[in-house]
């Protein structure tokens, strides 16, 4: 924890937390944004930046003139550090690591494909790099190419997931017992009991997709988000088990349940609606991404409080725990 932390930390803020996920990201707390295709945008990123985690700008959505102008952005929201997801099955573009170098970013996560397509690149020019991984193949993989770091992501979270799918439960410990590099948990986590659960079981920070999804300054509709308050741990359904591409996680949606149902030929026609649902509110319009986590969401909140929260919280919990330990 550096001292610049330490004092940047208001009064009534919980204290920052020291390890090798705060030390490498340069951040007060190991609880990342996840990357999620046009709504993890300035808004979003600078809202977690500047409240001691690590806000992630995401390039999913393919659109890499649009997230240029939200990186630039970024530079008048926050002074503090923030970071871009390469999704490398949907960005083509080789420009845009030069790209994220020259914006004087310093953080980097890539996902969705090979780790050691721009690892060596990105080290070179002076970044961390963390991969996320869905298997302790693809976990081996990665640090073979010279990653920083693991995002472990277990079958539980939102997006799209591996077609073997895994639970954090037994991936997490798998995973931490066979790499040294530090690794952040995701999949499911969106509290302090969470994420105490993911540092006993080797991680050493997390990352938070639908919770960050559902919060006040995310720019996703309302209704989207009032869905996930009222959904329970059952609403969310696995699509595309067994076929052409990756599967993956949405809340249960009669649209959602038809797919589930009766896989259709070209999942990517399924989601050409995703504006309307994302900024529109027409929840019939498109795949609403979804974790099962939205069972434990009860609330929409502020990034600010979700950080305090989750601070506050995991440490209550390892404390609770402490006294087994004597
Ligand atoms: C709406 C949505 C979009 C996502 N888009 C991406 C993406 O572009 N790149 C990526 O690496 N992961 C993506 N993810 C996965 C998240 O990064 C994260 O790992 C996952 O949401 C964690 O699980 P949780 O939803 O239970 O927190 C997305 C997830 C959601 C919910």
């Amino acid at each position: 924890m550096t001292s610049a932390q330490a004092t940047n930390t208001p009064d009534h803020q919980a204290q920052p937390l020291d390890n090798r996920v705060t030390r490498l990201l340069g951040v007060r707390y190991p609880i990342v944004q996840a990357p999620m295709g046009w709504i993890a945008r300035a808004q979003l990123a600078s809202a977690v930046s500047n409240a001691g985690g690590m806000g992630i700008i995401e390039t999913a959505s393919g659109e890499l003139d649009a997230i240029r102008g939200e990186i630039r952005k970024m530079r008048d929201l926050t002074d503090q550090p923030f970071g871009v997801n390469i999704a490398l099955m949907y960005v083509r573009d080789p420009d845009i690591v030069k790209f994220v170098v020259d914006q004087g970013v310093r953080f980097v996560t890539t996902s969705a494909g090979d780790p050691s397509r721009y690892c060596a690149e990105l080290k070179e020019a002076g970044l961390t790099v963390f991969h996320v991984v869905p298997t302790l193949k693809a976990a081996l993989k990665a640090v073979e190419a010279g990653v920083d770091g693991l995002i472990v992501e277990g079958a539980e979270g939102g997006g799209f997931k591996n077609q073997r799918d895994v639970a954090s439960m037994v991936l997490l410990p798998l995973v931490c017992s066979k790499v040294k590099v530090p690794v952040i948990a995701a999949g499911g986590y969106t509290d302090g009991r969470s994420m105490a659960a993911a540092f006993a079981l080797g991680a050493e920070g997390i990352q938070m997709g639908t919770r960050m999804l559902s919060s006040a300054e995310s720019p996703a509709h309302m209704n989207w988000k009032q869905a996930i308050v009222a959904a329970q741990e059952t609403d969310t359904v696995f699509l595309n088990r067994g076929g052409q591409g990756p599967a993956l996680r949405a809340l249960r949606t009669e649209r959602t349940t038809r797919i589930e149902a009766q896989p259709p030929e070209n999942m990517r026609a399924e989601f050409a609606g995703v504006l309307d649902l994302y900024f529109g509110g027409d929840m019939e319009a498109a795949v609403p991404l979804t974790g099962q986590v939205c069972g434990r969401i009860d609330a929409v909140k502020t990034v600010s409080q979700i950080l305090q929260e989750t601070v506050n919280g995991f440490r209550e919990a390892v404390s609770g725990l402490a006294r087994y330990g004597s």
